[in-house]
């Protein structure tokens, strides 16, 4: 894969070569992620890769399609072998926050399918706790949505519905609308994600629980591969709760 591009290149190139032929590939959403389905686009056409793929949301279908990987619905296939994606927030144990794209639903429908999960990242994005820099983005219905959003300060949330640049109401693919939630600070991340889902008209939340093996973090030249198996253990690692 190639040397040159920034960091983000880097770690997407890094992503792309780690598939190969007969693999079912879950393909991510984001600026990394786009990055990743050109790569990987090149590959299957230098190395005459079989391939087929899910993707998370509208746009990556579309590219994927555009370089020439077959995309499959998630409802026609078992077990993805592995899911490439970008995150916006890494902690030391590999939870992650989603979501600044607005595709964060089906990106956890699409990684909860798969056996490995890969995340690409700029170094920026390793934080020591999550919430620092980024709001938790949380899927929620339109109906009700004011109400849905009163819920969520209730919690402690300073929230904000996501507009898109013409001020219209953002939609994901699925027609749901974002509320980003700052937190001042966030102790128990997976306590905090099970009281958001447990709000009505909550449909998920950016917060990304076990979903991440593989971090490739892309820096100048070059990715650095690190393994879960270096994280540190948080009260949440299955190896931790005996789930
Ligand atoms: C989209 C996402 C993206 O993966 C995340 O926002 C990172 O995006 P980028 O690669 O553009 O920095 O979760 O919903």
């Amino acid at each position: 894969m190639s040397q040159n591009g920034p960091p983000k290149v880097q770690a997407a190139h890094a992503a792309a070569g780690l598939v190969e032929s007969g693999m079912l590939v879950g393909l991510g959403s984001g600026t990394t992620a786009t990055e990743m389905v050109r790569a990987l686009g090149r590959r299957v056409r230098e190395y005459h890769l079989h391939i087929q793929s899910v993707a998370t949301s509208n746009s990556t279908a579309e590219l994927a399609r555009a370089e020439g990987i077959t995309v499959r619905e998630l409802d026609d296939v078992d077990e993805l072998d592995i899911c490439l994606d970008g995150a916006d927030e890494v902690d030391p144990s590999f939870r992650l926050i989603k979501g600044r794209g607005g595709a964060l639903l089906r990106e956890k429908i699409v990684a909860a399918a798969a056996r490995v999960h890969v995340t690409m990242i700029t170094p920026e994005k390793r934080v020591d706790r999550l919430g620092k820099s980024m709001p938790i983005p949380v899927e929620v219905s339109t109906v009700g949505l004011r109400h849905t959003e009163r819920r969520l300060r209730a919690l402690g949330a300073q929230t904000s519905v996501r507009m898109t640049s013409d001020g219209s109401l953002f939609r994901t693919d699925g027609g749901n609308a974002i509320v980003d939630c700052r937190f001042t600070d966030i102790d128990d991340v997976a306590a905090l994600d099970s009281r958001l889902q447990n709000v009505v008209g909550v449909f998920d939340t950016g917060i990304f629980l076990g979903l991440c093996d593989v971090l490739l973090v892309g820096y100048p030249g070059r990715a650095e591969r690190i393994d879960k198996s270096s994280a540190i253990p948080s009260s949440d690692s299955p190896s931790l709760s005996g789930a």
